[in-house]
């Protein structure tokens, strides 16, 4: 048998925006809206995201599958469109109010709780003054987690400032997946700049709050495996490490930015504005914990077309097919359980092994419905991916990686984005056309793997 520590925790990860539904209750626009009310066609199910999974209404029903899937711990994320509708200035009696009965609930389960500022949702009124280019969103944003800090201080155990800066950063202003669709390197820069000064800034006033939680940033971590040992394809790989990864891991545990990774910024001309206080900010403010949400490794190999004329990632690159590797069909990522162990190894080995916990892990199905038998879908394929990784991981734990969890994602079906419901993930299915809950297979075996603490 394979068994954790006993204090490790076991749960399951989703977001305010993929759950809630921004028109249930009283709530500011997100850039996810916007875009749904201007681009419908790029959405999957075309729903938007104004229903999802219910989870204002549902709450006290939904939290009941917690237990019934035996989790340790739970992350969700505040909306901060919701909490200040105006992004900033009188807050949301009815948001404080929701937050706190979930969080209250949440709690007299003895449920620990954690709670991430910023899942991908920015308020579509700072979206008009730039969104995360302009420094007065940074300052909003420090005041909207001082009053989260002091609404919900009390019931969170553990605070992330992000999830996946890496993903609004690129998908916003390069790869065109997030509003506001930009390609363009220089704001692409700026706002990864601006992120991590956010991130910084946020754990800054939570010292000052003097709350005895922790703090920390969920990265998607994915190392970039080269195709050889030649020289070329192992600076590939690093300077794509240095993108995915070391762009917010060195700032935000080291408190300073990676050396090669400004040094190619500055030779592209792409330097970002930033003030002299800022270095000594990021300096000061390093996190004490990390969220890693893992789904699938990169594969490099040396520059061998001349495609890429703008200051991009891709630019030091190409990716690499390996032969015989395993592909999750329905969402095209590979499927590498060892990466998990390789990311332990890289914490363990070069962020002086930091307190750590896997955010996110998890495989997107989609028509999962024709795996229901007797009413329940048997999502096997789920469990064993979940044992694949939880494999590795607890190798790694034996060899010293710092971790403390494992968090699924999801805990419910949820709104995924453009993709919306087109791969299911949860614990527990969503039928999205009565809105009743079931659990899944995998729902049953996570509370076995909760109460033994292992499998
Ligand atoms: C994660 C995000 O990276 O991927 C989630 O944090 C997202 O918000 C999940 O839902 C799955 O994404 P997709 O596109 O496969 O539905």
């Amino acid at each position: 048998m394979i068994r954790f520590p006993d204090d490790f925790v076991f749960g399951s990860a989703t977001s305010a925006t993929q759950s809630e539904g921004s028109r249930n209750g009283i709530s500011g626009e997100t850039t996810w809206d916007y875009l749904f009310q201007s681009r419908p066609e790029l959405f999957y199910n075309k729903l938007g995201p104004y229903k999802t999974s219910n989870f204002f209404n549902d709450y006290k029903k939904d939290l009941e599958f917690l237990d019934k899937t035996g989790q340790t711990a739970f992350r969700t994320s505040i909306s901060w469109a919701r909490l200040l509708p105006e992004g900033r200035g009188k807050v949301n009696k009815q948001a404080v109010d929701f937050y706190t009965d979930v969080f209250k609930r949440i709690k007299a389960k003895g449920i620990k709780l954690y709670i991430n500022l910023f899942h991908f949702d920015m308020p579509m009124k700072f979206q008009e003054i730039g969104g995360w280019e302009n420094r007065e969103v940074v300052k909003a944003y420090v005041n909207y987690a001082k009053t989260c800090f002091e609404e919900f201080g009390e019931f969170v155990d553990i605070w992330f400032t992000f999830n996946e800066p890496v993903v609004h950063t690129e998908c916003g202003y390069l790869k065109q997946f997030h509003y506001p669709m930009l390609v363009d390197s220089k704001k692409y820069v700026q706002v990864g700049y601006n992120t991590q000064l956010a991130s910084s800034k946020a754990v800054e006033i939570f010292r000052k709050s003097k709350l005895k939680s922790k703090i920390g940033i969920i990265l998607n971590l994915s190392l970039a495996y080269p195709r050889s040992c030649d020289e070329l394809d192992l600076k590939a790989s690093r300077i794509a490490q240095l993108f995915q990864n070391r762009s917010f891991l060195d700032p935000s545990i080291k408190g300073h930015f990676n050396q090669e990774l400004v040094d190619l910024v500055r030779d592209n001309g792409m330097e970002p504005y930033y003030e002299l206080d800022d270095l000594k900010i990021i300096e000061e403010n390093t996190v004490d914990l990390l969220g890693v949400n893992y789904y699938q490794p990169m594969r490099v190999k040396k520059k061998e077309k001349d495609d890429i004329k703008i200051f991009r990632p891709e630019k030091y690159y190409d990716d690499y097919k390996k032969e015989g590797i395993r592909i999750n069909p329905y969402r095209g990522w590979e499927i590498y359980p060892q990466g998990l162990y390789d990311i332990a190894m890289d914490i363990k080995n070069n962020y002086g092994n930091i307190d750590w916990l896997v955010t996110e892990n998890g495989i997107g199905v989609e028509n999962e419905e024709k795996f229901k038998a007797n009413g329940m879908i048997e999502d096997d394929y789920r469990i064993d991916f979940f044992k694949e990784h939880l494999t590795y991981l607890h190798k790694a734990i034996e060899e010293g990686a710092n971790c403390h969890g494992y968090m699924v994602w999801t805990f419910i079906d949820c709104w995924s984005w453009l993709n919306e419901y087109k791969n299911r993930y949860g614990l527990v299915e969503l039928d999205l056309k009565t809105g009743e809950k079931k659990l899944k297979k995998s729902g049953y075996w996570f509370k076995k793997l909760a109460e033994n603490k292992g499998f």
